[in-house]
């Protein structure tokens, strides 16, 4: 590393300069160089237009979970993720619900909430009222900033008001509800909380600071459900397994966490596949799970009267099919197309199923063997590719591994070495 980084008009310079700038901070050679700035499918001109300071962009690998059957309809499901195991996981959960008729759906219509945050409001209940009163003046001023959504169905809906206290006193925060139809929203929400804000503003006497979208999207829940026979679970014993595991994550946060980040390996994959943003449905998923004042658990596992095992998940879900990344990015367009749905809102409950599948297969793993030795296979695999192994030798040197239980570099360079000098490749 040498030199500052403080530059000025860093924005300005092309990418290969900007990676210029960046092979000497950085100390990179050429062929460091040349794999950052191999931007692949998507051409380097369309990566610097998404974001800003852009010198070359990171290919993830991309998998497709199969076997899902959602509302009798079969769905195969793109996944960008760097761990090993979740798409085999998802597949193999889907392959388990199928045997029970596969995983059913709903969701609520697409509405986002905006946040307008007014202070200093002198008389906060009763300007909670005025805005509740003014709520046609304030939706038509919303509304006229989109006319393209209102046209398919979508606006502001409704406007509510609430008073909090704060360490710098009560606030009225007044909230639109916006119908985003097929978009995630955030541009069009953000746009009419601004555009109403002299009229919150006249109405509470109070000044407005913050104008913004909530990720805590309770007015966008999704849902699934599945059943799985207790013989294709695996027994009684894994049944078992499985709700305790459950009652374990819905009484302790700490494994909560854990549960829930497994649903949302299979979620975020798929966000990531159709270039969604992922950091709104995480933020909105962990909030959820913490809406009662603890954090619980996304999903629920029982038994029902046959003692087969029903699994359901409720989270928001905040996607588009429209605007932003998802319709510029070239991998992300075919990604929707190979999910085929046709709507935010069919795509929300295929993620949510896509959640429960994820989370059972965890579950699953978790009470019967142990997460591990699948875990370990794949990973030994990666450890291999990393000491380098090639071709066959991957596989020899992986399983070697596994059996001796030691999955490490140095192990990995020993056994390449071995097989090397036996001439066994
Ligand atoms: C690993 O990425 C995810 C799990 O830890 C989820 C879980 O424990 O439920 C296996």
């Amino acid at each position: 590393m040498s030199g500052s980084s403080l530059v000025s008009g860093f924005y300005k310079l092309s990418p290969e300069e900007r990676l210029g700038f960046v092979k000497e901070f950085a100390g990179l050679s050429d062929e460091e160089c040349a794999l950052i700035g191999n931007t692949g499918s998507l051409s380097m001109d369309l990566a610097d237009r998404m974001i800003e300071n852009v010198v070359g962009a990171i290919p993830l690998p991309l998998g497709i979970a199969t076997n899902f059957l959602i509302n009798k309809r079969d769905y195969l499901i793109p996944m960008a993720i760097e761990e090993p195991s979740v798409v085999a996981a998802a597949s193999y959960a889907g392959k388990m619900t199928r045997e029970g008729g596969g995983f059913y759906t709903s969701s609520m219509p697409p509405v986002m909430i905006g946040q307008i945050q007014a202070v200093e409001v002198k008389d906060p209940y009763t300007a909670r009222m005025r805005v509740i009163q003014a709520k046609e003046e304030i939706l038509k001023k919303a509304n006229d900033q989109d006319p393209v959504l209102v046209s398919v169905g979508g606006g502001a809906k409704d406007i509510d008001a609430k008073v909090i206290y704060t360490i710098q006193g009560p606030m009225l925060i007044a909230e639109l509800h916006v119908d985003c139809r097929d978009a995630m929203g955030a541009n069009a929400v953000n746009t009419m909380a601004e555009a109403v804000t002299p009229m919150i503003e006249r109405i509470t006497g109070g000044h407005v600071y913050l104008r913004i979208i909530s990720n805590l999207a309770t007015k966008r829940l999704a849902r699934a459900w599945c059943l799985v026979p207790k013989d294709v679970v695996g027994g009684e014993e894994v049944v078992d397994g499985i709700i305790n595991a459950y009652a374990f994550a819905a009484a302790d946060p700490y494994r909560a966490a854990t549960h829930n980040k497994g649903i949302l390996n299979g979620i975020i994959a798929v966000i990531l596949a159709t270039c969604n943003d992922h950091r709104a449905i995480e933020a909105g998923a962990h909030a959820y799970a913490a809406r009662n004042g603890r954090y619980t658990t996304l999903s629920t596992w029982e038994r029902n009267e046959d003692g087969d095992l029903v699994g359901s998940i409720e989270l928001p879900m905040a996607v588009g099919m429209i605007g932003g990344a998802v319709r510029t990015h070239p991998i992300a367009k075919i990604a929707l197309k190979i999910l085929g749905v046709e709507t935010a809102n069919e795509f929300a409950e295929v993620l949510s199923a896509v959640g429960l599948a994820q989370n059972l297969g965890a579950l699953r793993a978790l009470a019967d063997e142990g997460i591990q030795r699948g875990h370990m296979s794949l990973h030994a695999r990666n450890i291999a590719v990393a000491a380098g192994a090639t071709g066959r030798l991957i596989d020899l040197v992986a399983e070697r591994m596994v059996e001796e239980r030691k999955i490490r570099m140095d192990k990995a360079k020993e056994l390449i070495k071995q097989y090397k000098d036996s001439g066994k490749t």
